[in-house]
């Protein structure tokens, strides 16, 4: 394979820029032509397409966001979508797909895939949500994201001798949370696969402040409610005084970490290296600390199942 094409699609995710980096690099090393398509798939349809250049990689390992762009599109999911998508592809000469981001992004491959498009996926998406993969490019950064803005947040409220409720991303999959509640640390950490009444948590923030213990920090992931939900519910029902915070946007921006920068490069590396032996529908991955590549459909039907022993560690070191 001589023609590729790389896009970003679905949320952004720190580390992107690093996988396209490594892309175009490993590209050119096999003598490949890489095409950048901006914009994702509605970038795809539309045609917004440019051959990448070493030069338009210098410098970006280390910024957060994507050089591409990213969309979510509604109209690829059509047939129409789809057979415009195919038609660009065929027009551009573009023999194989990288395609980086989370669930949709990979049903979206697995649409182009099965017409005959060579697709490799790459899973980028902070939630950490995809079942075959131990780590997605992003969570890493997200979770340091987190833990330090905490570290900021309990600064203040120590000094007020307040309880502050930090609200994460992850609308099913609780990772950023749990990871940030275990290293952040937070005393208490609500999400969504596990059911923890707030009464319960109203119950140990009382108790907390009986044994002397004015601050407290709750982390709360968006799937299992809202800071500021849990906060009034808190001060209607108890008498601690609480701070809501959501940090939204902030822990999907900024640097990637080294752990992120390294992951993007080895598997985008991999990536090119299976297109280069003709080989598509596939999504690369990392198990035991080793990278891998599963078939697309596997990846995609792969439920992702939540760490109960990791999670039943954090309860334990949160108790004391
Ligand atoms: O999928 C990643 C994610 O960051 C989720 O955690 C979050 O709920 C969602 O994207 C929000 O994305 P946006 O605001 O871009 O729609």
């Amino acid at each position: 394979m001589k023609r590729i094409g790389i896009l970003t699609s679905g949320g952004d995710t720190p580390g992107m820029n690093a996988a396209i980096r490594a892309t175009l690099k490993a590209g050119l090393d096999k003598q490949m032509t890489v095409m950048g398509i901006y914009h994702g798939y509605q970038g795809l349809m539309e045609g917004r397409i440019k051959q990448m250049q070493y030069s338009d990689v210098h410098n970006i390992i280390d910024r957060g966001g994507t050089i591409l762009r990213t969309a979510r599109s509604e109209v690829f999911k059509t047939p129409e979508g789809l057979s415009r998508a195919l038609q660009i592809i065929s027009a551009y000469d573009i023999e194989g797909l990288i395609v980086i981001g989370g669930d949709g992004t990979f049903c979206g491959a697995r649409a182009l895939s099965e017409k005959g498009v060579p697709v490799v996926c790459i899973p980028g998406t902070i939630d950490n949500d995809m079942g075959y993969t131990d780590f997605t490019i992003g969570f890493d950064t997200a979770v340091n994201n987190v833990m330090h803005e905490i570290s900021k947040i309990r600064d203040t409220m120590r000094a007020h001798d307040r309880v502050g409720v930090v609200e994460v991303m992850g609308r099913q999959c609780g990772d950023i949370a749990l990871w940030a509640g275990i290293t952040g640390p937070a005393d208490i950490t609500l999400l969504p696969e596990v059911d923890y009444p707030w009464e319960k948590a109203a119950q140990k923030l009382v108790e907390n402040k009986l044994r002397g213990r004015l601050t407290s920090m709750v982390i709360i992931a968006e799937g299992a409610g809202k800071a500021v939900d849990f906060a009034k519910y808190i001060e209607e029902n108890t008498d601690v005084e609480i701070k809501p915070v959501t940090l939204g946007y902030i822990q999907r921006g900024g640097n990637p970490s080294a752990q992120d920068r390294m992951l993007a490069t080895k598997m985008c590396v991999h990536a090119v290296e299976l297109l280069d032996e003709n080989c598509g529908g596939r999504a690369v991955g990392i198990r035991d600390n080793k990278i891998i590549d599963v078939p697309l459909s596997d990846a995609i039907a792969a439920k992702d199942v939540f760490d109960h022993s990791l999670y039943n560690m954090s309860e334990m070191i949160s108790k004391f």
